[in-house]
C-alpha cells in the first residue's frame, strides 16, 4: 500500500480509500442478513472504523493478516481477540492439529487428548484436582457457574468483570440496565433474559473490596458464587484478592478466577499463581488453544464433583481438535518461554506509546497488563481522535485498536516500525486538534464505545 506523508494534516482522501475495499462491502451485505453483523461485538467493524475497516480476512500467518483485496496488515489490534498468542496459523499447533484431522476429529469414543489435557492443567495449578472442558470462554464461564451454584446450593452470584453474554450474568443489567458498565463493555441490553433471574448477579468493582463487603452483608449466604478475573488492567491492590478469598470463606461460597483473558499470558497457566492466591475453580480460553476452540473449567475436587448432580454436556465439546491444540500449544509456551516475551513486547508497545504521545505533545493513558495493552486518548472527543488514529495507522498497513494482545510472532524490529508510524500519526492528530479538525479529517463515522444496535 502506498505511504502516505506521515506530517502533514490531510486535507485530501489518501489513496487507500479509491482502493477497492471488499471486506467493508461484504460487511455492509452481511449486516442485512445476519442479526449484529457477526458472532462477537469485537469483531464488528464499528468497534475500529466504521465504512472503512476491512472487516474479513483471506490469510493470517504470525502477525500478519491480508484482507480480501490482497492487501497486508501487521496486526496490533486484537490478535484473534487475544487467542493466537503464538501468532496465526502457527506450525507448531498447525502440525497437531492436521494430525488429528487426517486421524479424525470427531468419533463415536472421546478423545484420549482431553484427559492428558486435565493432567496437565491440574500439573500446572496443584490446588486444582479436576477438570471439564467446553469451546469458548463464555461458555465455561456459565459452565463454572453451573457447577458452583450446584455444589454451594445457592443462585446469587457476586461478580466483578466481563465473562461473556449468559443469562447468568447479563441479568446483573436486569435491575439498571448499566450495572455491568464498570465491566468492560457498556450498555449490554438484557433483552431476553428472563426478568425473574433480577437480583441474582450482583456486581461490584475491581480493587473495591468494600463493595463486596457490602454485597456479602446484605445479602449474606445466599451468594454461593463469587466470579472475577484475578488480573487485567490494573495490578490487584494489596490484600483485595486475599480479602475476597476471606470473604468467600466465611460465606461458604465457591470463588471462581476467570483467566479467559489474563491465563497464559503473564505465566503458563493462570495469572493467580503469581500473585498466591488460591480459588475453589479457574476458567480458561482464548490463548488455551493458540486459535482453536478449547475452554477449560479446572477445580477442586468437593466443588467439581457437583458437575455429576447437573446436567452439563454437549455434543462438541468432546471433539479432539481442541485439546489437542491446547495441549501443542502449552508445550511451545513451556519450551520457549512465550509468557517472557509477551510481556516484553507487551512492554514495548506500551512504553512506544508513552513516548509517541509525548513527543508529539498528546495526552493518552496506557493500562493493562503489558500483553494486554490499553490505549486511551485523554481529550473530550476521544473517540474520535481513537478513530482517527484507527484510520491512519490502517493507512500505514497496520490493524490497530483501543488495545494490543501482544503476540510472540511480534520482534523488536516490527515493535520498533510499529512505534515509529504511531509516532507520526500522534503528531498529525495533535495538528488536527490543534487545528480543530480532528472530525472533519475522518473519512467515516466515529467508532462505537461499546454494545450498540446496528442500523
Ligand atoms: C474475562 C473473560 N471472560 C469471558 C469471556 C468470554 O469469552 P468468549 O468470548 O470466548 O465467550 C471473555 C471475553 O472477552 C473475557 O475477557
Amino acid at each position: 500500500m502506498k505511504q502516505l506523508n506521515p506530517t502533514a494534516v490531510m486535507t485530501e482522501p489518501p489513496s487507500s480509500i479509491r482502493f477497492q475495499n471488499t471486506g467493508a462491502a461484504l460487511w455492509e451485505k452481511a449486516k442485512t442478513i445476519i442479526p449484529g453483523g457477526n458472532q462477537l461485538l469485537s469483531k464488528r467493524a464499528e468497534m475500529f472504523l466504521p465504512g472503512q475497516w476491512p472487516a474479513y480476512y483471506s490469510r493470517a500467518r504470525g502477525c500478519r493478516v491480508w484482507d480480501l483485496d490482497g492487501r497486508a496488515y501487521h496486526d496490533f489490534a486484537q490478535m484473534g481477540v487475544g487467542a493466537c498468542v503464538l501468532g496465526y496459523a502457527h506450525p507448531h499447533v498447525n502440525r497437531r492439529v492436521m494430525e488429528i484431522v487426517r486421524h479424525g476429529s470427531m468419533c463415536s469414543l472421546n478423545p484420549p487428548e482431553e484427559v492428558a489435557l486435565a493432567e496437565k492443567l491440574i500439573a500446572l495449578h496443584p490446588w486444582a484436582e479436576m477438570a471439564r472442558f467446553g469451546r469458548t470462554g463464555g461458555e465455561a464461564c456459565a459452565i463454572a457457574v453451573r457447577i458452583a451454584r450446584a455444589a454451594s446450593g445457592r443462585s446469587k452470584v457476586a461478580l466483578c468483570g466481563y465473562h461473556g453474554w449468559h443469562e447468568w450474568s447479563l441479568s446483573a443489567n436486569l435491575q439498571t440496565g448499566s450495572n455491568l458498565d464498570q465491566h468492560l463493555l457498556s450498555g449490554l441490553d438484557p433483552k431476553g433474559v428472563p426478568a425473574e433471574l433480577a437480583g441474582t448477579a450482583l456486581p461490584f468493582r475491581y480493587n473495591q473490596l468494600e463493595e463486596l463487603e457490602a454485597l456479602a452483608k446484605r445479602h449474606g449466604r445466599e451468594i454461593g458464587v463469587i466470579i472475577m478475573e484475578p488480573i487485567r488492567s490494573v495490578d490487584p491492590a494489596p490484600g483485595f484478592l486475599e480479602g475476597v478469598r476471606k470473604i468467600a470463606d466465611r460465606l461458604g461460597a465457591v470463588l471462581i478466577f476467570d483467566e479467559v483473558s489474563a491465563g497464559f499470558r503473564l505465566n503458563v497457566g493462570g495469572a493467580h499463581l503469581l500473585h498466591g492466591v488460591t480459588p475453589d475453580m479457574a476458567v480458561f480460553g482464548k490463548a488455551l488453544g493458540n486459535g482453536y476452540p478449547i475452554a477449560a473449567i479446572i477445580g477442586k475436587r468437593s466443588v467439581m464433583n457437583a458437575a455429576q448432580d447437573s446436567f452439563i454436556s454437549s455434543t462438541f465439546w468432546t471433539e479432539r481438535i481442541g485439546p489437542a491444540a491446547a495441549l501443542a500449544t502449552i508445550e511451545f509456551m513451556e519450551k520457549n518461554d512465550v509468557p517472557d516475551a509477551l510481556v516484553r513486547y507487551g512492554r514495548r508497545i506500551m512504553e512506544g506509546w508513552q513516548h509517541a504521545a509525548a513527543d508529539a505533545g498528546l495526552k493518552i493513558q496506557v493500562s493493562g497488563i503489558p500483553p494486554l495493552a490499553r490505549l486511551a486518548f485523554e481529550h473530550p472527543d476521544a473517540l474520535a481522535l481513537q478513530t482517527l488514529y484507527t484510520q491512519e495507522m490502517l493507512d500505514r498497513s497496520y490493524l490497530v485498536g483501543a488495545a494490543v494482545y501482544a503476540t510472540y510472532a511480534y520482534s523488536n524490529t516490527i515493535i520498533d516500525r510499529f512505534t515509529a508510524d504511531t509516532t507520526k500519526v500522534f503528531r498529525s492528530i495533535k495538528q488536527a486538534v490543534d487545528a480543530g479538525t480532528v472530525r472533519a479529517q475522518l473519512r467515516g463515522p466515529v467508532k462505537h464505545a461499546g454494545f450498540a444496535r446496528l442500523s
